[in-house]
């Protein structure tokens, strides 16, 4: 059985798709688990961070529209649509611009709220020990799709000034998924990102620990330029000798002892 983690946040630029990647590669590098990573997010970040380039084949987006439209969609056509990244060593679904016109049709479909979890069936995910889903900033139907798809939900927040903005929309949503679809899902944990030595920084810190207690996670994430570089370079941080890339390492073991 594989374990299914959608990282959340409907706040943008909060770290999720770094989240998403090195938290993926670092599970397939250093703890050898089989990691499947999917792109929903029309941005497609994490796509291109994986060295996705487009190559004709179908992608979540033929895989989001087939499905909306009713038709079924098997594992063979899912599998088709899995590629495998070389330096995250991870397979992954890639996402590309066009996803964003189907959210509308999404919207309209009979149970609009499984699709992602129809597309990422049994079938398609028991030979992975974590499926990771990157999630795109909005509180949209591809949100909901994740939280019903997922089991467990990783919310990385920037800690900085209105780094709380939004938290309250994304646990009402995750309340009302929870309880009306997907009784099994709960939250793997907040992670603080983007972390300095400002007092900004230090003031959202304890405030997230105020307010959610044993939900923030022990490990944050430092603010660093060797983010971007990662992604610039598509090298996972965790075989990186730096400070972010020792954060993700403690990271990927606390997601694993909480798991
Ligand atoms: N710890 C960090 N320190 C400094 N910069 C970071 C850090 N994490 C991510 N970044 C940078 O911040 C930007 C946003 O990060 P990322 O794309 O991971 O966020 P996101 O939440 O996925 O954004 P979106 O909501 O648009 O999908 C990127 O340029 C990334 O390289
Ligand atoms: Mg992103």
């Amino acid at each position: 059985m594989s374990t299914i983690i959608a990282v959340s946040n409907q706040k943008g630029g909060v770290s999720k798709t770094t989240t998403a990647y090195n938290l993926g590669a670092c599970l397939a590098i250093h703890h050898k688990k089989n990691v499947l990573l999917a792109d929903i997010d029309p941005q497609a970040n994490l796509s291109e961070y994986l060295g996705y380039e487009p190559d004709g084949q179908p992608t979540m987006t033929q895989l989001i529209l087939t499905t909306s439209m009713g038709n079924a969609i098997t594992p063979n056509m899912v599998k088709a649509a899995i590629r495998h990244s070389d330096s995250a060593n991870t397979d992954y679904i890639p996402s590309d611009i066009n996803l964003a016109s189907s959210e509308t049709l999404m919207s309209t479909a009979i149970s609009r709220e499984t699709i992602l979890k129809r597309i990422l069936s049994d079938e398609v995910t028991n030979r992975y020990d974590y499926v990771i889903i990157d999630c795109l900033p909005s509180l949209g139907s591809l949100l909901i799709n994740a939280l019903t798809a997922a089991d467990l939900v990783l919310i990385p927040v920037q800690t900085q000034k209105f780094s709380l903005d939004g938290l309250q929309a994304l646990e009402a949503l995750f309340q009302q998924i929870k309880t009306a679809i997907n009784p099994k899902l709960e939250y793997l944990g907040i992670l603080p990102t983007m972390v300095d030595r400002t007092k900004i920084s230090r003031s959202a810190l304890a405030t997230l620990s105020e307010r959610y207690g044993e939900k923030v996670l022990d490990t944050y994430i430092s603010k660093s330029v060797e983010a971007a570089k990662s992604a610039e370079n598509r090298v996972p941080l965790c075989i990186t000798d730096c400070k972010i890339g020792m954060e993700y390492i403690e990271l990927t073991k606390e997601v694993l002892k909480r798991c």
